[in-house]
């Protein structure tokens, strides 16, 4: 998605601007480009590809502005090229913009503005705002009324961040349902659309709210909402710094963020279990009398956070008798959900921004639902929208693909089961037990992690490969989708997951001599069954990798990983590392990049 960096300072504004755009690089781009304020002119320079294009065009210029704008583009609207790169100028070069989001209604305002004689040079969507910026500076001859205009305008999601030589000390800041988070210093005020874009400069941040303005002028910053009342804003002190965002001696940061999960649940579960029998959510404390109003739970979300929600919902069922259902957050508004104000809705998001996820959550609003976020970044988007939050604490992910989120959202959810189990007079033996295993899964991950070369041992399997089978049942069924994902995403090996009973209708057909088959059978009421459904591809010549617990071993397995004894509902978590490292070392032995595999991006801000 794109990023965007912004600064008004008292010294130059390219450094701030290159080191932001670098930090926001996880997000995924294909362009770059920046404008400076100088000497009362506009300098732009844009590059498609990587950042270090733009930093090569930008070598042998002497950039000495205190005022501009950055940003990485993720093609949506036109092909990546200089062109349709960010920012865009109005015709006269006097403002400049850049933009993340969406404009819907780009087309309709483009005809109105192409028939008031502005020429367009790019494809996109934004290039209409920069115009509108021009149409109505020239009737208001104020910056922020036009700006007030434009938001009025526009429909969408937007984060604009807005330059001109008609008031070169200033940058002008909107946001609609894209991300934007603004900092400040003595002598500089800067914006960027995450935060590790800022923290080198400030900790101390502001999150500007939809439709709200901002005007930074270096080192302050004033706060308007749409009609261009003046309100005040609250600032936020982040706890943690770009230490924790950089690599820490691994080659990559997926394989950093694999070998954090220990000290991430650690964390996520500091003073949220209590004793050996009490969970404790005091993000949840005035909802306790609600649980037993609710007839049914929805979870959604999108990729490895819907796979997450599948075992939550799993678990939330088994626990609390609650009946439950699983959406992706991109079907959820379209398939008519049947939901009340009876209906308890959880929307799981690392990044809190995700715009399937952020629209499921409105609708659900809308209906009258009770409404819980589960999130990683603090003070997102949906922490803001949803009635409660909890936070999985596993510090910032900058991996596209998702390690630490995932387990963290997996132990989140089952701390969620739990406390509604408890609050619904549900605990019992068993109850006590999964508290007793999830104290205990830190220490369990740190001596699976002692067996990664194992696990980068069966990675060779995919060698030559250009296929992988997964198969599980129940909630083991959750765990291999994840798997298979992780190997799709980061390896380019085709990779799909199947119910294990469901082979012998209709996927068995494709199992070869040779075919990869990576099984997990961790549920002892069905791994019986699954280890059947294995014999049957051994039968048709597969290779198998089976991941499974003490008692239920296969003989013919190529490979057999003996999980810790947990309480079964704990295995998901367990079960989830070894399938995250055959994925990375698969990736390794393609070639990979890893961490920032094509086509994605780490925050999917648009539908
Ligand atoms: O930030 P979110 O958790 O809402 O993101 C959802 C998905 O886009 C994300 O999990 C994606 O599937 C990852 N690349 C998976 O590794």
């Amino acid at each position: 998605m794109c990023g965007i960096t912004a600064i008004s300072a008292t010294k130059e504004a390219l450094p701030f601007l290159l080191q932001g755009l670098e930090k926001l690089e996880y997000r995924g781009y294909d362009s770059a480009g920046i404008t400076t304020i100088e000497n009362h002119r506009l300098f732009t320079k844009k590059a498609k590809g990587r950042l270090q294009n733009l930093k090569d065009l930008l070598k042998n210029e002497s950039v000495t502005g205190h005022v501009g704008i950055g940003h990485t583009r993720w093609a949506t609207h036109g092909v990546p090229s200089n062109l349709n790169s960010h920012p865009h100028t109005n015709n006269a070069d006097t403002i400049s913009l850049v933009h993340n989001g969406i404009i819907e209604n780009y087309r309709e305002l483009k005809d109105i503005l192409i028939l008031q004689g502005y020429h367009f040079q790019s494809e996109t969507d934004s290039e209409v705002v920069v115009h509108l910026m021009d149409y109505y500076y020239n009737k208001t001859h104020n910056l922020q009324a036009a700006l007030q205009k434009v938001i009025s305008r526009i429909e969408g999601s937007y984060a604009l961040c807005i330059v001109s030589t008609i008031d070169p000390d200033k940058v002008y800041i909107a946001k609609k349902d894209s991300p934007l988070v603004i900092g400040k210093t003595d002598n500089a005020s800067v914006a960027a659309s995450d935060i590790p874009a800022i923290l080198d400069y400030t900790k101390d941040v502001y999150f500007l709210n939809d439709y709200e303005i901002a005007i930074l002028d270096k080192g302050s910053v004033a706060f308007f909402d749409k009609d261009g009342h003046s309100i005040s804003k609250e600032l936020t002190t982040i706890p943690y710094d770009n230490e924790a965002a950089k690599k820490g001696g691994y080659d990559t940061f997926m394989l950093k963020e694999i070998h954090e999960q220990p000290h991430a649940i650690a964390e996520t579960l500091r003073g949220r279990v209590e004793g050996t029998d009490r969970i404790v959510l005091p993000e949840l404390n005035n909802m306790k009398d609600q649980f037993k109003t609710f007839n049914k739970a929805y979870f959604v979300a999108c990729g490895t956070a819907y796979h997450a929600c599948l075992s939550g919902a799993n678990i939330l069922e088994r626990l609390t008798k609650i009946p439950t259902f699983t959406q992706a957050a991109s079907e959820f508004r379209y398939c008519d959900p049947i939901i009340d104000e009876k209906t308890l809705c959880i929307f799981v998001s690392q990044s809190g921004e995700t715009a399937d996820t952020m629209a499921a959550l409105r609708l659900a609003k809308e209906k009258g639902c009770t409404t819980i976020a589960i999130a990683n970044v603090l003070g997102s988007s949906i922490s803001r929208e949803a009635d409660h939050t909890i936070y999985t604490c596993a510090g910032p992910e900058i991996a596209v693909a998702s390690t630490k989120a995932y387990t963290t959202q997996l132990i989140v959810l089952l701390l969620l089961a739990m406390y509604i189990a408890q609050a619904l007079g549900y605990e019992n033996e068993h109850y006590k037990r999964i508290i007793e295993g999830i104290a205990s899964l830190p220490e369990r991950i740190n001596n699976i992690l002692k067996d990664e070369k194992l696990f980068e041992n069966y990675a060779q399997y995919l060698k030559d490969l250009k296929d992988a089978y997964y198969i599980g049942r129940g909630l083991d069924y959750a765990s291999v989708l994840e798997g298979a994902l992780k190997l799709k995403e980061v390896s380019y090996v085709h990779a799909d997951a199947y119910i294990a009973g469901e082979l012998k209708h209709g996927p068995i057909a494709l199992i070869e001599p040779g075919s990869l088959v990576i099984a997990v059978a961790t549920q002892p009421n069905i791994a019986a069954k699954t280890i059947s459904n294995i014999q049957e591809t051994i039968a048709r010549g597969a290779n198998v990798i089976l991941f499974t617990i003490d008692g239920q071993e296969v003989g013919n397995v190529k490979e057999t990983y003996i999980l810790p004894k947990v309480d079964p509902i704990l295995q998901s978590v367990l079960v989830a590392i070894p399938l995250q490292l055959i994925a990375y070392y698969a990736a390794g032995i393609k070639g990979c990049d890893v961490d920032k595999p094509r086509n994605l991006a780490k925050s999917v801000t648009v539908e």
